[in-house]
């Protein structure tokens, strides 16, 4: 692949990377013999996985991707067409923060840790694991969408996805591998032996084994699910251990992109059905036979897809009170979203912390020691967050004076984690017995006819330049290409 840095070199925080090595890094690899040779013997095992299991069918094609050439503020990354196997997966660490102390838990203020503390050893490699094995997942999940893309350009995005994904696997591999000795080395084989989906061996968490069928799960997916990456990364760029926080943190500005493609995914779908039914003199959004006869996604549709990729991510934090959170903060592993920016003594040692909990049909909100409740504070912000989302797509809705509001469901909404994980509720918060809840399952998440829908809608666009009926082209071309680019040469 061609490497044109022009404006790579000009932060000068940039941090020398080898792209001329096997294995382009910024962690020095060359110096350290014996990591170098781990690492090479796990590169071909990676990729056999990424041939048999990522993208089904466009191994040979050339995409128009973005590789991550340095860790400075200016111009990080190149554009280049590339075969997805040849794609360079770097390890690459964000600069170092001279003289970062720990900003969190009982060592709040030490010097950050360079190397593992015994004492922590297993919890951090647990953290890397759990992290790590949602990267390969979503690649599985993936694997054949390809072949229903709505357009060069999504399917583009498709793969950069993709890629990046393979990128987050290196980071934490690398990891394993330099501070975990043989354990680590088993980690890191391990991470390439689940299967997303599979029955004796599962990828760890639940969504990371849910199938991702149609291009509107994608996009909620990487919207919803990718959002909760995003928002563990976070919590892991806090850590006191230095090389982990560092990692993340560059994981972080791909991340970005992830969301993007989800957000900006669904705002089409949604932008699209709007005007279709516009034109269609279609003003009531309930009318599905009517909207799905001019063959786009009718907004209930959206609303429940939303619905299940929302509780199905929530599930994700894990229990809103938990020991295990509160043990990985205390012990300055993982802490809390944009902590350095919270203004608090970051010890939580008497701070309390409302969470919402359930007795009896009823719903109330306690005041927990907030150590406990470090789950339930992230899962606030990450709703937080999912709401600009969606008051985006709302106004998309309203910009086209159709009456139809997407809202969040209600947080204990088909709930397997934590709280709320035996309670039936409904989207609106109504508590239910299971029978009343299954009758009703149907006006809230997706049923077999929707699914059926989708399946029937998606149809492979290949041709530059023109997008399935039932998403709208997008504002911006990749790097700014012009509508006809051809993002990817299918051969
Ligand atoms: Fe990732
Ligand atoms: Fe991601």
């Amino acid at each position: 692949m061609k490497m044109d840095v022009e404006g790579a070199t000009s932060d000068e925080n940039m941090i020398e990377v080898s792209y001329n090595d096997l294995i382009p890094n910024n962690v020095g690899l060359n110096s350290d013999r014996a990591l170098k040779r781990a690492l090479e013997r796990w590169q071909p095992k990676f990729l056999d996985w990424w041939r048999t299991m990522g993208p089904d069918g466009f191994q040979e094609a050339e995409v128009y991707l973005r590789t991550a050439v340095g860790v400075g503020k200016g111009g990080w990354a190149v554009f280049d067409y590339v075969k997805m196997p040849e794609y360079r997966w770097g390890i690459l660490l964000a600069p170092k923060e001279e003289g970062r102390t720990i900003p969190f838990g009982k060592h709040k203020g030490e010097p950050v840790w360079e190397e593992v503390p015994g004492e922590y050893r297993a919890l951090l490699r647990r953290l890397i694991v759990v992290q790590g094995d949602t990267e390969p997942a979503s690649v599985e999940q993936q694997r054949y969408l390809g072949k229903t893309c709505p357009s060069l350009y999504d399917l583009r995005n498709l793969f950069q996805v993709n890629v990046e994904e393979g990128r987050h696997l290196w980071a934490m591999v690398h990891l394993l591998q330099k501070y975990f000795g043989r354990d680590g080395r088993e980690e890191a084989d391990a991470l390439l032996e689940r299967r997303s989906g599979d029955r004796d061996k599962p990828r760890l968490l639940g969504a990371f084994n849910e199938e991702t069928p149609d291009w509107l799960s994608f996009f909620m997916f990487t919207f919803f699910t990718d959002r909760d990456g995003k928002m563990q990364l976070e919590s892991l760029a806090q850590s006191g251990f230095d090389p982990l926080a560092r990692t993340t943190r560059f994981m972080l500005t791909e991340e970005a992109f992830h969301m993007f493609v989800g957000e900006s995914g669904v705002g089409r779908a949604i932008q699209r059905t709007c005007e279709v039914m516009n034109e269609a003199g279609i003003k009531n959004p309930y009318d599905v036979e009517a909207v799905r006869k001019l063959g786009v996604i009718d907004l209930p549709l959206i609303q429940r897809k939303a619905n299940f990729h929302i509780a199905l991510t929530r599930d994700l934090f894990g229990s809103e009170i938990s020991t295990n959170a509160a043990t990985y903060f205390n012990a300055g592993l993982k802490g809390r979203y944009k902590e350095t920016r919270i203004d608090d003594d970051h010890q939580l040692k008497d701070a309390t912390y409302p969470v919402l909990r359930h007795f009896n049909g009823e719903f109330f909100t306690e005041k927990v020691p907030a150590l406990s409740a470090v789950n339930a504070r992230l899962l606030d912000d990450y709703s937080r967050e999912c709401q600009g989302g969606l008051d985006r797509w709302n106004k998309i809705i309203k910009n086209f004076d159709i009456e139809f509001t997407i809202k969040q469901p209600h947080v204990a909404f088909n709930r397997n984690v934590g709280e709320f994980a035996n309670l039936h509720v409904s989207t609106e918060g109504g508590v239910f017995d299971e029978p009343t809840w299954t009758a009703h399952r149907e006006e809230w998440l997706p049923k077999s006819e929707d699914l059926k829908y989708l399946h029937d809608l998606m149809k492979q666009e290949k041709k530059c330049d023109c997008f399935a009926n039932w998403i709208s082209p997008p504002r911006h071309g990749v790097n700014n290409m012009e509508g006809d680019f051809e993002y990817v040469k299918l051969r």
